[in-house]
């Protein structure tokens, strides 16, 4: 669920909210299925660090110069819980984090990189 579909000649991004079944088409051609990255890989620098802040959660994304730049930003910070997607969406000369309200550990972070493409991350379980 949620998918994320690039049409890699014209650049169209979009997300998939129910697979009907049948292929992405965009500009005569297949869409790329983006896959996501995530702790682990090899440069990993653009993995969401998330933070508990009052009843939400703060995500940053390292390795990416802040303000950011136009050859090199974070064009979105997703959270999705349940049901529940918010989205931030972000340009260059933004700060690459977010902040998020009512997000419990069991959320999910994502987010795109115009350059890295898609990483992801969930906070981590609550010690105790
Ligand atoms: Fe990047």
């Amino acid at each position: 669920m949620l998918e994320i579909m690039r049409c890699n000649l014209c650049g169209k991004l979009a997300m998939i909210i129910r697979d009907g079944g049948r292929r992405t088409i965009c500009c005569d051609q297949l869409m790329e299925k983006l896959a996501e990255q995530g702790p682990g890989v090899p440069g990993e620098d653009h993995v969401p660090v998330i933070e508990k802040k009052g009843t939400g959660i703060r995500v940053r994304v390292p390795g990416i110069e802040s303000p950011m730049e136009a050859d090199h930003f974070v064009e979105w910070i997703e959270v999705t819980e349940g049901k529940k997607l918010q989205v931030m969406g972000l340009s260059p000369g933004d700060t690459p984090e977010a902040e998020f309200f009512g997000v419990g550990p069991g959320s999910k972070v994502r987010v795109y990189c115009e350059d890295h493409g898609l990483w992801s991350n969930r906070p981590s379980k609550p010690k105790g």
